[in-house]
């Protein structure tokens, strides 16, 4: 295995390959082994270039080889295209383990995404046993600035920049490059991932997060394949630089399948944003917010501070405004005395120094001029945002000269937005000046989104600075002698679910307080142990036959003396006997009736596609009708977890409302972190469900009531 800083040395490789060689080269125009070639003599690529073809000596002006053994001088190879029909992939990478190239970019379709998985996992096998490595298959190439390699056969003029785009789509990556040229915003590299049968999005990450020419990464991804190292690496990245994801497929087929609450109320999406959250990903509604973010996220100066300001000549779009910051989280400064102070000289006294500061339809473009000097000028003021609409006053020119000037001399200052509504001058304007890289828009929406976009930057970089690093683990002890003991019994006993005392005593290992309960096999032990534990007391049946409890008649509850225990008895024995007749029955469980107070739900549960998730929510038995819950990838950050607890609705009442007393959130956090270390702890383990978690108020702790553990 090799350690992280070997990891980033060879997948720098791929990024900054030294030579490359074209496996499947042509000298026919209407191949795409010519266009390839011909866009990395056009890109200016510095390396050697190897082409390829059995029958050409020379093409475009390098000199053509048989094949890649045939290359006598002793450069090194560090990436190759392969441009051969299916078939003969396997043979043409077998070739390159001669010259021991680092990444072959596999461009031939016609493999899993037809079917032909076998096909494309021989390929794969065959260059990780060598020391190589697959980009694709199925994809159109690669396009990496630094290195001035075009190795595609996309566009052969593609806008250099400081956006990292990858693609799991082929099509949709060449149309990205289309339309990153059509909205002004330059690449830093495309890479697509295609069919991604061995490099993935983490891999490229590693590198892109430490690559100084990319300011942000915008990914389009289908599907997850290692979604514990993925988070791992975007939690990593998102540090450093923003990254936009945009992803297809809203599937809720793994929720069908689900055996638990939890389970069933983790549709991916669900899952998947919840995961995005907790990583500080940006996850743009469509294509078009997509690339408005990325190029704002990569030109705009970072905010100092949370107070933004609204300049407008229109008070109807500048309420609009206002709307829009409250939508994107974008805070208006209300300081009033500062804001007499600033604006005052500059509004007429029919206007409004109210932040959204009103200029008037009276000021012309060269108001706007002095309150943006005055607000980058003072230390309170963090961010601005330009309303205009046209008017008489107005002229498409000024417009032009006065936005140019003013960004050019505060632009990357602070951080300042444009929004103008009219018509032809004002969209002529607006293209000129977007064509200067100005964030200047024709909607204040999307140029607000692109505000709260890089305040949700700002707070995460703040927040990840006041947060203690170490986890939240250390003083929590777990019995995993004793869980590992439940666990072998449960599989000897062939079983995928724990019993009732089986979930009681790793309940109890595990350190989570349950009520007190005894099983008593016969009915006179029942009513002792009911006197034990104190009334009133609540009777369960203890089968293995009989999941459904409540549904076989198997649970009476608030039971207050010894008649009542013994009638219960009777009818709990009956019921279930009818209910099944084979059914073999351990005994009935005798339970303290704990008090009701608010019902939580936690469930913990192994996803499909990221691992190990945990959940949290509003409990109780209408926990599927109220939907109110939150998801976390595995963590053992309370800091992580307070941020879970505060997504769902059930928060504020666990604050306290109405006069109510605050609930023991700690206590809350606690059963959560232990949920987490044992899904870490035991593989086997795919679901927990504590419903309900009674909390009680604060200082008073928590009581799971019900707990469900399946296992594989
Ligand atoms: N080594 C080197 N070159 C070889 C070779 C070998 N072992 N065997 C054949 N070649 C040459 C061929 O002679 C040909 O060169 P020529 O034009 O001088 O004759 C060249 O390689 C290409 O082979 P050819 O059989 O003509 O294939 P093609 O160009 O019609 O198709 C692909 C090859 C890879 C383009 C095609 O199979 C394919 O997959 N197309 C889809 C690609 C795609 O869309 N990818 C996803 C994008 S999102």
């Amino acid at each position: 295995m090799c350690d992280q800083t070997e990891k980033y040395h060879v997948i720098k490789y791929l990024f900054e390959p030294r030579h490359v060689a074209i496996i499947g080269a042509s000298a026919n125009k209407k191949k795409i082994g010519f266009k390839i070639v011909e866009n990395i003599r056009l890109g200016g690529f510095k390396g050697k270039v190897y082409p390829i073809n059995p029958k050409e000596k020379e093409l475009m002006g390098f000199k053509a080889y048989k094949s890649i053994g045939d290359i006598t001088d002793e450069k090194e190879i560090d990436m190759a295209l392969i441009c051969v029909p299916e078939p003969i992939v396997l043979d043409a990478v077998k070739t390159c383990v001669s010259k021991k190239v680092k990444y072959i970019l596999v461009i031939t379709s016609g493999f899993s995404e037809i079917g032909k998985n076998k096909e494309e996992k021989e390929i794969v096998e065959f260059a990780q046993d060598h020391g190589m490595r697959i980009l694709g298959p199925n994809i159109f190439g690669a396009f990496i600035n630094k290195s001035d390699l075009n190795a595609s056969f996309a566009s052969s003029i593609i806008p250099k920049g400081h956006v990292a785009l990858i693609s799991q789509s082929g099509a949709l990556g060449a149309a990205l490059i289309g339309e990153t040229g059509e909205e002004n915003i330059g690449l830093s590299s495309m890479i697509p991932l295609g069919n991604k049968a061995d490099v993935d999005e983490s891999d490229l990450l590693e590198y892109l997060m430490d690559d100084e020419s990319t300011k942000v990464i915008l990914i389009y991804m289908e599907g997850v394949k290692n979604g514990e190292r993925l988070i791992s690496v975007l939690k990593k990245t998102t540090q450093k630089k923003p990254v936009i994801v945009i992803k297809s497929g809203r599937s809720k087929k793994g929720a069908l399948a689900a055996a638990s609450h939890t389970g069933s109320l983790s549709g991916s999406d669900e899952v998947f944003q919840a995961i995005m959250n907790q990583c500080n990903v940006h996850r743009p509604e469509d294509i078009a917010m997509a690339l408005q973010w990325a190029k704002y996220l990569a030109e705009s100066p970072v905010p100092k501070g949370e107070n933004s300001i609204i300049i407008t000549n229109g008070g109807g779009v500048g309420v609009m405004a206002a709307d829009a910051c409250e939508k994107y989280g974008v805070q208006l400064f209300d300081n009033y005395q500062t804001l007499y102070d600033v604006f005052s000289p500059f509004v007429p006294e029919f206007g409004s120094i109210k932040n959204p500061i009103d200029i008037t339809g009276q000021v012309g473009i060269e108001g706007y001029e002095k309150c943006i000097q005055a607000s980058v000028n003072h230390p309170d003021i963090h961010s601005i945002i330009c309303l205009g609409c046209e008017h008489a006053l107005f002229n498409e020119e000024a417009l032009k000269t006065t936005i140019e000037r003013i960004h050019k001399k505060y632009g990357k200052i602070k951080p300042i937005l444009y929004v103008f509504y009219g018509g032809k001058a004002i969209k002529n304007a607006i293209k000129h000046l977007k064509s200067l890289g100005i964030p200047i828009y024709g909607d204040l929406y999307q140029a607000i989104s692109c505000l709260g976009e890089l305040y949700k930057d700002y707070r995460h970089k703040i927040m990840l600075e006041s947060t203690t690093k170490e986890l939240d683990t250390e003083n929590i002890e777990i019995n995993y002698d004793g869980i590992e003991k439940i666990l072998h019994e449960v599989k000897e006993d062939n079983r995928k679910f724990l019993l009732a005392d089986e979930a009681r005593r790793m309940m109890d290992y595990a350190g989570i307080p349950m009520p007190k309960s005894i099983i008593a096999t016969n009915m006179a032990s029942a009513v002792e142990f009911a006197k034990e534990i104190g009334w009133p007391v609540a009777m369960k049946i203890v089968s293995k036959d009989i999941l459904h409890k409540s549904d076989a008649g198997g649970v009476v509850l608030n039971l207050e003396n010894e008649t009542e225990i013994m009638d219960a008895w009777q009818a709990i024995m009956l019921s279930c006997r009818k209910y099944d007749p084979l059914a073999k029955i351990k005994g009935i469980e005798i339970c303290e009736m704990i008090k009701i107070e608010t019902e939580t739900i936690v469930g913990g549960r192994r996803d499909p596609n990221f691992g190990p998730t945990l959940m949290f929510g509003s409990g109780g038995i209408y926990v599927e009708i109220l939907k109110d819950v939150a998801f976390r990838a595995l963590s053992f950050s309370r800091h992580e977890i307070m941020g879970m607890l505060k997504e769902t609705r059930l928060y504020p009442l666990l604050l306290g409302v109405r006069g109510e007393t605050k609930k023991d959130i700690n206590a809350i956090v606690d059963i959560i972190i232990r949920v987490a270390m044992i899904l870490r702890k035991f593989d086997q383990v795919t679901d927990i469900e504590i419903n309900p978690l009674v909390a009680y108020e604060e200082g008073r702790g928590v009581k799971a009531v019900d707990a469900r553990i399946l296992i594989k």
